[in-house]
């Protein structure tokens, strides 16, 4: 059954679209910024998406005792990483999708080369955000190495997942792991640590272990997704990766046991949340959502 996310998880929506808005109307501050290049990358950011990553460092900060309101510019630097991620990952050479959040994908918009220009453009805003956003040195460098980490992660991951690699000796389920803890669970890893570092510092190393688990299992629901639902619904195209030959959960071990698989990665979860702090009510509420959405 389909969990609706409550709406009061989704309050800061507003405040960090604010945010995202307000950080691409000035990147290339003191430098030179191309109106189409930032034209391309508002197209890619806005309008669009579940905003998942920046409400979990939002939500992380809360449960980790911090003020998520001051982890605002770190909750925006998680979006113009996946932001940046999406616009490439549908690109010709990576899965050649010509849709995205309900849209026509950028490159089909603006053209290949303006698409992997603002892709770039993004992933440098991330970075300029966290280090003119966050006022304390440390919080800043801190939190630059989490995100680099996390997206160095993701494209390790791209790569495991575009150009297979596999170590004969490895199972085909320790192989599927190994891409989706890069390609989707380093980000969201790193999304959690960022928020946690609003917080109690002892609480980082359970927001690791909570991502680590909310990661792997968002992948397999995005699995799942390709081959249960359709395009008009999920805003992007389905049914393409057994065609493409990519490793799924379920084309690897079928629906039944993919969804055992959910279960038993919403279950670490529930049990990491529970120790990142004692109003660990929300991380609790999200985790439900993202192993029964149905988008
Ligand atoms: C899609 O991410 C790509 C994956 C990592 C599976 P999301 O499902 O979070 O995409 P948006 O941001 O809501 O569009
Ligand atoms: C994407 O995985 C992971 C990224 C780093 C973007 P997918 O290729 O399965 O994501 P979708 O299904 O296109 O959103
Ligand atoms: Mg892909
Ligand atoms: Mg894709
Ligand atoms: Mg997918």
């Amino acid at each position: 059954m389909t969990e609706a996310l409550p709406s009061h998880l989704l309050e800061p929506l507003d405040i960090i679209e604010q945010e995202l808005v307000s950080r691409i109307d000035d990147a290339g501050a003191g430098g030179e910024l191309s109106d189409g290049l930032r034209d391309a990358m508002r197209y890619a950011v806005l309008d669009g998406g579940k905003r998942l990553r920046p409400l979990l460092v939002w939500h992380v900060a809360a449960a980790a005792g911090g003020d998520p309101q001051t982890a605002l510019p770190a909750a925006a630097a998680t979006e113009f990483i996946h932001a940046f991620s999406l616009v490439h990952d549908d690109l010709p050479a990576l899965d050649d999708d010509d849709l995205r959040r309900g849209k026509p994908t950028l490159h089909v918009h603006a053209g290949e080369a303006m698409a992997i220009l603002a892709g770039d453009a993004l992933l440098s805003l991330a970075y300029d955000t966290l280090a003119r956003g966050v006022q304390e040195p440390a919080l800043s460098r801190d939190l630059i190495a989490d995100l680099a980490a996390g997206c160095a992660g993701m494209i390790t991951g791209q790569v495991y997942d575009t150009l297979p690699d596999a170590d004969p000796r490895e199972t085909g389920l320790t192989q599927l792991e190994r891409i989706h803890r890069h390609k989707t669970g380093a980000l969201i890893r790193a999304a959690c640590r960022m928020g946690a570092r609003f917080g109690n510092t002892a609480a980082i190393e359970h927001a690791d272990r909570f991502g680590d688990a909310i990661g792997l299992m968002f992948q397999a629901v995005d699995d799942l997704l390709d081959v249960e639902q359709h395009a008009d619904h999920a805003g992007k195209r389905t049914g393409k990766d057994a065609d493409a030959g990519k490793l799924t959960y379920p084309g690897l071990i079928g629906v039944d046991r993919t969804r055992g698989e959910i279960e038993r990665l919403r279950g670490e979860a529930h049990t990491a949340a529970d120790r990142i702090g004692p109003v660990s009510e929300s991380l609790h509420e999200l985790t439900d959502y993202l192993a029964s959405r149905d988008r």
